[in-house]
C-alpha cells in the first residue's frame, strides 16, 4: 500500500486559534508527543512570528530526532533567513514557504500582479534550497484561485526545488468533490508534477476539512496536513485523528497506509487539550468521550453479542484503556505505576512521585480513583511544574449574609511568600482580586466553567477559564476535588501563560 505522509501543524496552525497560546516547554512535550504517534513532518512554528517562536522550533528541532520539523515562513528573505535559523540543529529540516495566490489577496492585500507573485515564489523557493534539499511551497487560497494559475506557480515552485507543493484551502471554501478536481488538475495539467510531493491544507469552516482532505489522497495527494483535534485558526484544521482512522479503517476503500501509531492517538488529544486548555466535544470523533459509547438499548445488546454490530472501531487502536480497574487508597505504588503504563504515561521518577503522592492524596478523599480522575491529576501535576506563580495556600469566606472574603498565599517566581486578602461579588471573584493584588497584570475575565471529571458528589471538579489581555486571549484550567480551589488554580495557570507569553514576546 502506498503512504500518506502525515504533515502535522498542531504546534503552528493549531496554535493560532485564538486562545490556544502554548509556552516553549509546552510546545516541547507536545512534540514529544507527536514524535511518538509517529508523525512524519512536525511543523514547529513560525520563527520570524516572534522570538517565543524561534526559540522553540529550535528548541523542538534540536531535541525530537524522529520527525522531520518543519519552519514556516513568509515568501521574504528575512523570513527564510530566520527559518533556517531555527530548524537548522533537526535531523531532518524543512522549510516552508508560503504566499498568497487568489486574485483577492493579490488585489486587497499584496498589491501585487500575478506575474510579480509568481516571480517571487521561484526566487523565494530558490533561496530557501540553498539551506536544505527538504523545501515546501504553498500558494495561499489556492482554492479560490483561477486553477491555471495555481498550475503555473506549482511549476515554477518544482524548476525551483521545492520538493512538496502543499495546496491550501485557506478559508475552508471548498466542496470535496471540486476540491478533488483541482487536485487531479494538477497531475494532469503540471508536467513536473510528479517531481514532487502534492500535499493538501484544509480548513473547517463549511466542517468539510476532513472530507476535503480525503477526496484529495483518492486524486493523488501524497501529504495531509492536520491537527490533533482539528485545532487552528476559525473553524480549525482538518482534523489528524479522523484522517488517520479512515484511511485505516476503510483501508478497503483507500488502499493507503499512514506511519501513525493509532494507540498513541487518544494520549495526544488529551495532551494537546489539557495543554491549549481547549475541551474535546464529547460528541467528537475518535476521541470525543461518547466516541465509543453505547446508550440505547438495542446498541447495547448487540454490542454485548458481537461488538462490531454498532463498532467499526476497537477503542483499543486509538488506545482508549480498555481496562474498567479502579483504584482505591489501599492501592500502592506498583498498582499506580501499572496504572499510568497502560494510561500511556512514561513518567519520569520525580514526576512519578509527585504524582503518587497527589494520587494518595485524592484516594483519601475519594473511594474510588478512575482512569479520568488519573488522567485529571498527572495533568494537574504537569501544569504546575512549568508555573511561575504557584498557590501556596488559599482560604475562602462566603455565604448568603456575609460579605465574600478571599485570602490569597502565593509562591513568587523568585521564590518569595506573597500573601493578600480581597472583597468580592462572591468567593471566585475575591479569590480572583486578591491574585491579582499579588500578581498585578492586567486582564479581563472572558470565559468561566466547571465540569465534573467524572459522577458522584466526591468528583474533581475542572475549571476552564478565558482571560484576555492586549487582545490576546489566554486559557487556564485547574483540577480539585474543591471547586473554589480549582479555580484559583485555573486563574494562576492561565496569568502563568499569560506572563511566559509576555517574557517570550521580550
Ligand atoms: O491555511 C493556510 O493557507 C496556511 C498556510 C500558511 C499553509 O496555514
Ligand atoms: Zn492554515
Amino acid at each position: 500500500m502506498e503512504r500518506i505522509i502525515i504533515f502535522d501543524t498542531t504546534l503552528r496552525d493549531g496554535e493560532q486559534a485564538a486562545g490556544g497560546t502554548l509556552n516553549i516547554q509546552e510546545k516541547l512535550e507536545i512534540a514529544r508527543q507527536l514524535e511518538k504517534l509517529g508523525v512524519d513532518v512536525i511543523e514547529a512554528g513560525f520563527p520570524i512570528s516572534s522570538p517565543g517562536d524561534f526559540e522553540a522550533v529550535s528548541l523542538i528541532a534540536k531535541e525530537v530526532r524522529a520527525s522531520s520539523i518543519c519552519a514556516l515562513t513568509h515568501a521574504n528573505p528575512d523570513g527564510i533567513d530566520r527559518a533556517w535559523e531555527a530548524v537548522k540543529g533537526a535531523e531532518q529540516p524543512r522549510i516552508h514557504v508560503f504566499l498568497s495566490a487568489s486574485d483577492i489577496h493579490l488585489v486587497y492585500q499584496l498589491k501585487k500582479s500575478r506575474d510579480e507573485v509568481l516571480q517571487s515564489a521561484r526566487d523565494m523557493v530558490a533561496r530557501a534550497k540553498k539551506y536544505v534539499d527538504d523545501v515546501e511551497f504553498s500558494p495561499m487560497d489556492a482554492s479560490r484561485a483561477e486553477p491555471e494559475y495555481i498550475h503555473r506557480i506549482v511549476e515554477a515552485v518544482i524548476d525551483a526545488g521545492a520538493t512538496t507543493v502543499n495546496i491550501p484551502d485557506t478559508v475552508g471554501y471548498a466542496i470535496p468533490d471540486e476540491f478533488g478536481e483541482l487536485i487531479a488538475g494538477i497531475f494532469q495539467r503540471v508536467p513536473n508534477a510528479g517531481r514532487a510531493i502534492i500535499s493538501v491544507h484544509c480548513h473547517d469552516d463549511l466542517g468539510l476539512a476532513v472530507a476535503n482532505s480525503l477526496e484529495s489522497v483518492k486524486r493523488g495527494a501524497r501529504q495531509v496536513e492536520c491537527t490533533i483535534n482539528g485545532i487552528g485558526e476559525r473553524a480549525g484544521n482538518a482534523s489528524l485523528e479522523e484522517i488517520v482512522m479512515a484511511i485505516k479503517t476503510r483501508s478497503d476503500f483507500f488502499d493507503l497506509t499512514t506511519n501513525i501509531d493509532t494507540t498513541q492517538i487518544y494520549k495526544t488529544s488529551r495532551l494537546v487539550s489539557e495543554m491549549t486548555g481547549f475541551a474535546v466535544q464529547p460528541n467528537k470523533a475518535i476521541v470525543g468521550a461518547n466516541a465509543f459509547r453505547h446508550e440505547s438499548g438495542i446498541h447495547q445488546d448487540g454490542i454485548i453479542k458481537m461488538s462490531k454490530t454498532y463498532e467499526i472501531m476497537d477503542p483499543r487502536t486509538v488506545g482508549i484503556p480498555s481496562s474498567k480497574l479502579v483504584l482505591g487508597k489501599l492501592s500502592g505504588r506498583h498498582a499506580f505505576r501499572e496504572r499510568l503504563a497502560e494510561l500511556g504515561y512514561g513518567l519520569s521518577e520525580e514526576d512519578f512521585s509527585r504524582a503518587f503522592t497527589a494520587f494518595k492524596e485524592l484516594a483519601d478523599k475519594k473511594k474510588k480513583v478512575t482512569d479520568k480522575d488519573i488522567e485529571s491529576l498527572v495533568a494537574e501535576e504537569q501544569r504546575t511544574t512549568s508555573e511561575m506563580y504557584h498557590l501556596d495556600r488559599l482560604q475562602v469566606s462566603c455565604g448568603d449574609r456575609g460579605i465574600p472574603t478571599a485570602a490569597v498565599r502565593l509562591i513568587a517566581p523568585d521564590g518569595q511568600v506573597l500573601a493578600d486578602a480581597a472583597l468580592g461579588t462572591g468567593p471566585v471573584d475575591a479569590i480572583y482580586q486578591a491574585i491579582n493584588r499579588l500578581v498585578g497584570v492586567p486582564n479581563v475575565l472572558t470565559e468561566f466553567s466547571v465540569k465534573s471529571v467524572t459522577e458522584g458528589i466526591d468528583a474533581i471538579g475542572e475549571v476552564l477559564i478565558i482571560i484576555e489581555s492586549d487582545g490576546v486571549t489566554y486559557t487556564g484550567r485547574g483540577a480539585d476535588t474543591d471547586i473554589i480551589v480549582a479555580s484559583a488554580k485555573a486563574y494562576i495557570n492561565a496569568l502563568n501563560r499569560l506572563l511566559a507569553a509576555k517574557r517570550a514576546a521580550g
